[in-house]
């Protein structure tokens, strides 16, 4: 069934657990999220990025959802809208039927200039009136994202500032937080803590402190029914990296966050983490490898299976490690 953000936050937040936020742009991310929430009885938040619309067409995006919806009716699915750049993008995505939208102000309209708390209160404002309206929820966004280690924003085409940050744009403040959801009454808020998009977030293996666990426990002190949301929350896995240069690719020595962190954010008021990276490495890994063991093989059903399996492999571990499993 087709439940909203908020009211699968609100279970989320009672009842102390963590929702993987998987990106998807075909029918095999379809599956794989689908089916490893069938096999551990998890909630589902699949979401839509302007490039997802721009490669699947939004007819197909949108289908694609609601056919999941039909095939496992007995799964709560929230269908949300990822990095919306403009109130008018979020307005087309409840026409389309999505049940949450992000407003992404944090930045300017192209997606890469940073914007300023005036401007993101008003976007985010505008889109809150029309969205819940329609009983459709919203994600907001405080902060610039980006890597602690490096100061860097990531590598994602279209989301994410340019050029190098400072430490003070890097972590969200509590009091600018605690005044911005009072000004726009936003369901959920995606916070700066660490994290950046894209699969180049650390350059060394990550010990400790990698995420602002401090300055969380501080915002969701401030906003205790405001849910936090985890963008770039990829682990970067390390088997795919080395099956994907051993059969072929290069991809140079890089970290995500890993997955005990996130469960220590979870523990602090992180409600959502989004992931898109990791399906991505284990779908290229899969998928290589199985064209190299598979020389004489043209059916695509048989590697598109492949990386299918891969991502529903990940699906599963993120679904069990957040505490998700068995809450659906
Ligand atoms: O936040 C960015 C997501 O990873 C979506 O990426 O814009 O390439 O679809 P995309
Ligand atoms: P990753 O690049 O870490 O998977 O993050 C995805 C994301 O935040 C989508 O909004
Ligand atoms: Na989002
Ligand atoms: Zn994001």
């Amino acid at each position: 069934a087709l439940i909203s953000l908020r009211q699968l936050l609100d279970h989320a937040a009672e009842n102390g657990y963590g929702v993987p936020a998987f990106n998807v742009n075909n029918l095999e991310q379809m599956r794989a999220i689908m089916e490893a929430a069938d096999a551990t009885d998890s909630p589902v938040i699949v979401q839509a990025s302007a490039g997802a619309r721009s490669y699947a067409g939004a007819p197909f995006l949108r289908h694609l959802i609601l056919a999941a919806i039909e095939e496992w009716p007995h799964i709560p699915v929230v269908m949300h809208q990822d990095h919306g750049t403009s109130p008018a993008v979020c307005q087309r995505s409840i026409q389309l039927g999505f049940s949450s939208v992000m407003m992404d102000g944090s930045l300017k309209e192209d997606g890469k200039t940073p914007a300023d708390y005036d401007y993101n209160v008003q976007v985010t404002q505008t889109a809150v009136a029309m969205a819940h309206a329609c009983g459709v929820s919203v994600e907001g966004e405080l902060g610039v994202l980006g890597s602690l280690e490096t100061g860097e924003a990531g590598e994602e085409d279209g989301v994410g500032a340019e050029g190098k940050l400072s430490h003070d744009q890097l972590l969200t403040d509590p009091e600018e937080a605690a005044q911005f959801v009072k000004a726009t009454n936003v369901d959920a808020l995606a916070i700066a803590c660490g994290t950046s998009h894209g699969a180049y977030k650390f350059s060394r293996p990550p010990t400790g402190d990698i995420l602002a666990i401090d300055r969380i426990k501080e915002i969701h002190k401030r906003i205790p029914t405001t849910h936090l949301v985890m963008h770039g929350s990829s682990s970067v896995p390390q088997e795919w990296l080395k099956v994907i240069n051993e059969f072929g690719g290069e991809i140079p020595e890089t970290y995500g966050v890993p997955v005990e962190q996130i469960a220590e954010g979870i523990k602090h008021g992180v409600r959502k983490v989004n992931i898109d990276t990791d399906l991505r490495l284990a779908s290229t890994g899969a998928v290589r490898r199985h064209l190299a063991q598979n020389t004489s093989n043209f059916d695509p059903r048989k590697f598109l299976k492949a990386s299918t399996d891969a991502m529903f492999d990940i699906c599963k571990a993120r679904y069990e490690a957040f505490g998700c499993a068995g809450q659906a």
